[in-house]
Parts: C-alpha cells; structure tokens; sequence
C-alpha cells in the first residue's frame, strides 16, 4: 500500500492503479461504518484507494476541528489489512495553499445540517470536488448516515460531471442501535448510553399517521432523556429535502441530538 501526501505524486502514481478505481474520502479514526464502505468498494472494483484529510473549511470557528480524533498509523494499518493500494493523506497546506479562493455551494446544502452548520456544506462540497478532480475515481463511497452529505455530493458530481458513480451505503450501528461516528469518541459511558435514545426515537416515528405526529414524537422521546438535548428533527422529502405536511412519498426522518460535548447525527428512510 502506498502512502502519499502530494497530489503531484498521487497524479502520476494513480496512472498505473488497474481500473476501476473505487475511493473512499474520510476524515480518518476509521470505525467499522469507514471499514464498510473499504470493505464494499475493495470487493467492487480493480483497485482501491482511500483518502485521510481532516478538513478545515467543513467546521465552523466555534466546532471541533482540532479535537476531531486523529490516528493516522491505526487508519494505516487498517487500510492495509482491508486491501487498499494507495492512500492519499495531504496536509492542509496541500489542499489550500496561499491564495486559495474558489468554494463550491450547492443549493440543497441550505437545509437541515446546512442551517445548522453554515458553511459546513460548502466546505465539503469543496474538498470532495477536488479529491474527486484528484483522484478521478470510478466509484465513490459515502455513508447514508450523512445522508444530507451524499445528496449534496450526488449533486455536485452530476452538475459538475465529475464522472464518478457516487455509492451510498448503509449505515452501521452499534447493537442498540447507535449510529458508528467518528465523534461517538467524545461521549462518557452514561452519555453513549444515552445516545441510543436516536435512534429509538427515530425508530418511534416509523409508525406516525403525519409528518407533525412523527416529528412530535421524535421531540417527545428525546426530551425524555436527560442527557440528550434536540437540536433539530426534520421529516422531509427523502431527494430534495423539502419538509412534509403529508406521508405521501418517500421521506428523510433526520434529527441532529447534542449529548455532552458531542452534536450526533442520524436518520431513517421512510418508504
Ligand atoms: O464524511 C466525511 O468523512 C467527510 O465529510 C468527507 C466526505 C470525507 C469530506 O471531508
């Protein structure tokens, strides 16, 4: 497996990787919901490469850019042990160097995990725009659990015509049904208990007669758990993220919960 810093030096080594070429972008501390997408994408395509990149311009002044968890030897040695060929961990520096001044805004971005974190999207929507222009995968892999995110980038790769298939996976969860997140780092034990109380709630709104009642029932359980507090639930048209007033197509049920110092998100489709 090789290791690259520089996208001089990933462009002329990407050359001799076999076709197709499947990639999966992450901000590293690999858990199993990472390992799933390396996993997929290792049996899909010919050859496998990984990108590892912290990125600054996703995270708002007063977020956890630099307590997001980093372990770029332990992301190392699993990407190895999963099969992969090459992995592209760039410095900041390396992805905006002096003068840097082109954004890239999406318009489904606005909503949801978009009003909450302004900018979020935008800095997103950028980096994987130039690790797609980068690394010209034929497959990309991205989590449902960020299912704002993959819209966005479906978006972005079809109006830009990036040219890679864009593959969204399912989410991974933890037996009692906690999403797998990077920040799940942050919660002490009787908050990671608490956060189990996401997806229950988002498992309350499975059976609601209305868009009202599922939202009211997804505020209801939350606020029942002291330790979790509701930022926001959404039930919306699962494509373009519209709120509903009626159960009459496919929905987004998504909630944002912030328990201790940790924003958690997560969702369920609706058929
Ligand atoms: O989902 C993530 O880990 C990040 O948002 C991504 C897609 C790698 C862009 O930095």
């Amino acid at each position: 497996m090789n290791l690259i810093d520089s996208i001089a030096a990933f462009r002329s080594h990407s050359a001799r990787l076999a076709r197709p070429l499947g990639l999966v972008p992450t901000m590293g501390a690999l858990h199993d919901g990472h390992m799933s997408l390396v996993r997929r994408a290792r049996r899909e395509n010919a050859a496998l490469a990984a990108t590892i990149f912290v990125n600054p311009a996703q995270f708002g002044p007063r977020e956890d850019y630099h307590a997001y968890p980093r372990d770029l030897d332990a992301d190392l040695r699993k990407l190895q042990d999963a099969g992969a060929d090459v992995v592209f961990a760039p410095s900041a520096a390396e992805m905006y160097p002096a003068g840097f001044d082109t954004y890239v805004d999406v318009g489904i971005a606005e909503r949801l995990e978009g009003a909450a974190r302004p900018g979020h999207f935008r800095g997103v929507a950028t980096i994987v725009c130039k690790l797609l222009t980068i690394v010209r995968p034929d497959r990309a892999y991205f989590g449902q659990k960020d299912a704002q995110q993959a819209l966005v980038i479906e978006r972005l790769n079809a109006d830009l015509n990036l040219g890679a298939q864009i593959i969204t996976c399912p989410t991974v969860r933890e037996p009692d049904g906690l999403a797998l997140s990077s920040r799940n780092a942050y919660l002490d034990p009787d908050e990671r208990a608490a956060a189990a109380v996401l997806y229950r709630a988002l498992t309350r709104a499975r059976g609601a007669a209305s868009p009202d009642a599922a939202r009211r029932l997804v505020l209801a359980h939350v606020e029942a758990e002291p330790l979790a507090s509701l930022e926001y639930v959404s039930v919306a048209d699962a494509e373009t993220l519209e709120e509903l007033d009626t159960l009459d197509r496919p929905a987004l049920v998504s909630l944002a919960v912030r328990v201790g110092a940790a924003r958690l998100i997560d969702n369920i489709l609706i058929e």
